[in-house]
């Protein structure tokens, strides 16, 4: 296992110890929450924890729970979660983050909305003084507004490539049937504001921004974890 692999698994297995049983749980995406995927797997099978659900943000984390026999529900069903385990591309002092990397960001959003507590997990690179340092923001965009989203985004100042990848000619195509963009900020000094004026482009699905909802986070490092909690409490501002 790779020392990444290992940091993201130790901040998985803290998360995981906030499952109580008779919890239904928002289940996130990537590398880090498919750690604690397995995790829950692993309990539910030994018995440790019984009585739980989940509702997936992606098919990959869908898939995945299936295989780990984690029963699923739906929003429908639960509008209010107890619990969600997340992973970031990037978390700041305040646990705001971008998320995104591997395009579940919409689902990944109204999960994290619809949670009561919400719990990012990474290993330590993923911390960082200012988001957008070094690091893109993914955007969910619909598909027939791509090219006016882009010149609206890049109007704001930043540098936008259309996500692509190998295995498709032509872009990424998200589990909601959009495009994804990457938009380079740079350093990205009032994420509240940002988040608005993106949200104000027409055609703008979602984006990676997550703001005031994690309200704890586990950093695996070398050997250890870290436990933070937001620096300033910008759960408040959320809507
Ligand atoms: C999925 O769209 C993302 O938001 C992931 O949660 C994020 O990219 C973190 O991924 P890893 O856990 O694989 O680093």
């Amino acid at each position: 296992m790779s020392s990444t692999t290992a940091r993201k698994r130790r901040a998985a297995f803290r998360a995981v110890k906030h499952i109580e049983n008779g919890m239904v749980i928002g289940l996130g995406s990537g590398s880090t929450a498919l750690q604690a995927i397995k995790m829950i797997g692993e309990l539910l099978d030994s018995g440790e924890l019984y009585d739980i659900m989940g509702v997936p943000t992606s098919s990959q984390t869908m898939f995945e729970s299936i295989k780990m026999k984690i029963p699923l529900t739906t929003l429908d069903e639960y509008p209010q979660l107890d619990l969600g385990l997340d992973g970031a591309d990037q978390i700041d002092n305040k646990l705001n983050a971008i998320k995104g990397g591997g395009g579940a960001l919409f689902r990944e959003k109204i999960i994290a909305a619809a949670c009561k507590e919400y719990i990012l997990m990474a290993d330590n690179t993923k911390i960082t003084e200012t988001l957008g340092i070094g690091q893109l923001l993914p955007i969910e965009v619909y598909p027939f507004a791509i090219t006016p989203v882009i010149k609206a985004i890049e109007k704001l100042g930043s540098k936008v490539t259309i996500r692509v990848t190998n295995g498709k000619l032509g872009p990424v195509i998200t589990d909601n049937g959009n495009y994804l963009i990457d938009a380079d900020f740079g350093p990205i000094q009032d994420p509240w504001w940002l988040e608005q004026e993106i949200h104000s482009v027409p055609g703008v699905i979602e984006t990676g921004l997550f703001l005031g909802y994690a309200n704890l986070a586990y950093i695996g490092g070398k050997g250890s974890v870290k436990r933070l909690k937001p620096s300033i409490d910008d759960t408040l501002k959320k809507k």
